[in-house]
């Protein structure tokens, strides 16, 4: 027999005790979330069970290595979500953009900079996602760039809808568009999550919540950027990234999507 799915009452009580209990102040204003996050449900099947194994010998040697990606495997279509197809997505047009930056603050450049979201509706273009909101015929919601001389990437694409999932009774997630970034080496490889300000769903949401430290879940949340607005165009957000360091910005537990 299932067990009873839990109420958002039950996830939030939950999301706070973890908070009160976040044992060790350093991990957490390192923003790091748990490996397993009870609230966050699926967290308790996936995390590693053994401890991690350290790089072994000499540890400034993971950081010399990492993979490398050329100009001419991005093109600048590649960076604009509304143009892959014949028509233009529906939903609000936006920009996002941001630096990439190491923890002693400088630029990471010409590196691969990927995303994937759902459409305006919160639907994602995937066969398992069975949220019953429009599919987007000219939406796929997949980019990628590589960063410039100063570190910046820069997307245009169109504001994802909030969407359910099964974690819990009643449980949505927050508009966010998923990052993966490489980095310099495999030690600064990040996959977070991008939400957008002022979202009433933050406190609900057991995955922005597993991220126990206020500041470091602020780090998760874009600004707009009236500047950066295009007149009669685009919406501007600002999202800079942290890949390691103090001020990282923080990973993403664990979630598939
Ligand atoms: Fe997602």
């Amino acid at each position: 027999m299932e067990p009873e799915e839990p109420t958002q009452a039950r996830i939030s009580a939950e999301i706070a005790a973890a908070h009160r209990a976040a044992a060790d102040p350093e991990e957490a204003a390192a923003g790091h979330p748990p490996r397993a996050f009870a609230p966050y449900r699926s967290s308790a099947l996936r995390h590693p069970r053994q401890p991690l194994v350290a790089a072994g010998g000499d540890p400034e040697a993971v950081e010399r290595g990492g993979p490398v990606f050329g100009v001419t495997d991005v093109t600048d279509l590649d960076a604009d979500l509304t143009a892959q197809h014949l028509g233009e997505p529906i939903g609000e047009r936006i920009t996002v953009t941001g630096q990439v930056l190491d923890r002693a603050g400088r630029p990471v450049t010409g590196q691969l900079v990927e995303i994937w979201q759902a459409n305006a509706a919160g639907r994602y273009a995937h066969r398992r996602d069975r949220h019953p909101a429009p599919l987007d015929p000219h939406f796929t919601g997949v980019g990628r760039c590589l960063t410039d001389a100063e570190g910046r990437y820069r997307f245009t694409t169109v504001r994802p809808g909030a969407y359910p999932w099964r974690n819990h009774t009643n449980a949505w997630r927050p508009a966010h568009i998923h990052f993966s970034l490489f980095g310099t080496a495999f030690a600064q490889r990040l996959v977070t999550q991008m939400y957008f300000p002022g979202d009433p769903l933050f406190p609900y949401d057991p995955i922005l919540q597993s991220v126990t430290d206020p500041a470091a879940r602020s780090r998760l949340v874009a600004a707009y950027d009236h500047d950066l607005s295009t007149p009669e165009w685009a919406l501007g957000y600002r999202w800079d990234i942290v890949l390691d360091g103090p001020a990282a910005t923080p990973p993403d537990p664990e979630d598939p999507r």
